[in-house]
């Protein structure tokens, strides 16, 4: 029997522990502006503030350029002309899974060394270019590494749970190259390596010079922004928060147990709290919490709702369903085994899937608004904001709820801070990296 009354009671206490007020989003922000403070600082934080070695880009940049995206299970490979003025054209685009079992092979497992995942890469390369053209490459890599120069990363650690051997703590770039190299592909240059949300901000920039964060929503989640004074040049940097790493929030008692079971504890808390990687994993958590306690799906067995079971799509289709009696959602939870599903089950479920969506987007929205704490204190300059990825491209709703945390808190200043989506922006932001590359000092001709 179902208890109507217990199940509100059990709702509303998870809305409480997730949904946060105005107040705490203002003290989430405040905490994301001092961590970013510190680490830009070289103090203990837990923002690692990694410079990218680039500034924004002029918009007159031109020029066809390979551009590689290496963002998770997925990489892509595109032909890119940038046509000066802001626009630019995908000439050739290509998508290939690093892991397909039907083929027997994943390049993402610790069984797979890295110039193994590299040598595919290249291959896949190679079928793109032409002999006898020279092609300046643009490397997305979105990870966390330390750059070393425009052109130099070393991966400190895999994270959204990728396992490949050998090249934690290596010169990502240089093994490419060999790999490259190994395949005769001279006419192949790289020319910089990035992070994804580099390349956002860099394809938002080219036409919108007001661009001033650049940010992924997605299987991951992370935000790079533009410092106006890096503190060892100066000048203009653009700076990779891998803000996924923040931990300065409240995390709730299913925040922890889903790190506790997660591959690295302690590590990338914001990423775990809010991105598509995990969001499916945390409504499962809670609601076999709610079986547990014998609220909804009584009877069901223990295999229901666990790791993978919900994934941050279907969390986008049990959202969409608009319809009186959730039949959207009752063919879900068929397709999943769990048939004659009660409304209020459906209900319960909904509201789960939109608790943790809402959370995810005002905790992302702290972290913009503590960076425009740190660089325009009083809200005094139009910015933009790109944004790319399937959580906040997808998700209905996500958008809306983001503008809406900016709004509360900016108030009549809200006009100011626009965030605009920027859909293929890490692929295109490559090429705009390599045209850039191109034209620096230790590149020219001679
Ligand atoms: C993870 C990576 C980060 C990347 C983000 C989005 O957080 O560590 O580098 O930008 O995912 O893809």
């Amino acid at each position: 029997m179902i208890l109507m009354q217990e199940i509100a009671n059990f709702i509303r206490k998870v809305r409480l522990d997730f949904i946060l007020s105005g107040q705490q989003v203002l003290e989430i922000a405040d905490s994301f502006k001092e961590s970013m403070v510190a680490g830009l600082g070289g103090r203990e934080s837990c923002l690692k503030m990694l410079p990218s070695f680039l500034a924004r880009p002029s918009g007159r940049e031109e020029g066809i350029y390979l551009a590689v995206d290496f963002g998770g299970t997925n990489v892509r490979v595109l032909l890119v002309e940038l046509e000066g003025r802001g626009k630019f054209r995908v000439l050739d685009r290509r998508l290939f899974q690093l892991r397909d079992s039907r083929e027997g092979y994943d390049f993402t497992s610790p069984g797979a060394t890295a110039r193994e995942l590299f040598g595919f890469i290249a291959g896949k390369i190679e079928e793109l270019v032409l002999e006898g053209k020279e092609y300046p490459l643009g490397h997305t890599f979105s990870f966390p590494s330390r750059q070393l120069g425009v052109n130099r990363a070393v991966l400190l650690k895999w994270t959204k749970e990728i396992k490949t051997s050998g090249l934690e703590g290596e010169e990502v770039s240089e093994i490419l190259l060999g790999c490259l190299e190994r395949r005769k592909l001279q006419n192949v240059v790289p020319m910089a390596v990035i992070n994804d949300t580099v390349g956002t901000l860099l394809a938002s920039a080219y036409d919108d010079a007001g661009t001033v964060m650049g940010s992924i929503c997605g299987t991951g989640h992370n935000t790079c922004y533009v410092e106006p004074r890096w503190p060892l040049t100066g000048k203009e940097m653009i700076v990779n928060m891998e803000s996924g790493n923040f931990d300065r929030f409240p995390l709730t008692f299913y925040d922890r147990l889903l790190d506790s079971e997660s591959g690295k504890i302690g590590e990338q808390l914001l990423e775990k709290a809010v991105s598509a990687h995990y969001i499916g994993d945390l409504a499962g958590l809670i609601i076999r919490e709610a079986i547990s306690e014998k609220l909804i799906f009584t009877g069901l067995d223990q295999k229901f709702f666990g790791r993978n079971f919900i994934t941050a799509r279907d969390i986008s289709l049990l959202l969409a369903d608009q319809s009186k009696e959730l039949t959207l959602v009752a063919q879900w939870l068929g397709s999943k085994g769990i048939a004659d599903s009660l409304l209020e089950e459906r209900v319960a479920l909904k509201t789960v899937a939109s608790i943790i969506i809402t959370r995810s987007a005002q905790l992302v929205a702290a972290t913009y608004l503590g960076v425009l704490k740190h660089i325009d204190p009083q809200n005094e300059r139009q910015c933009t904001i790109a944004v790319d990825g399937s959580l906040y491209e997808l998700t209905p709703g996500y958008a809306g709820k983001l503008r809406l945390t900016l709004d509360n808190i900016l108030k009549e200043k809200a006009g100011l801070a626009k965030i605009r989506p920027a859909r293929d922006g890490s692929g295109v932001g490559a090429a705009i990296a390599a045209a850039i590359a191109r034209l620096l000092p230790q590149n020219g001709p001679g």
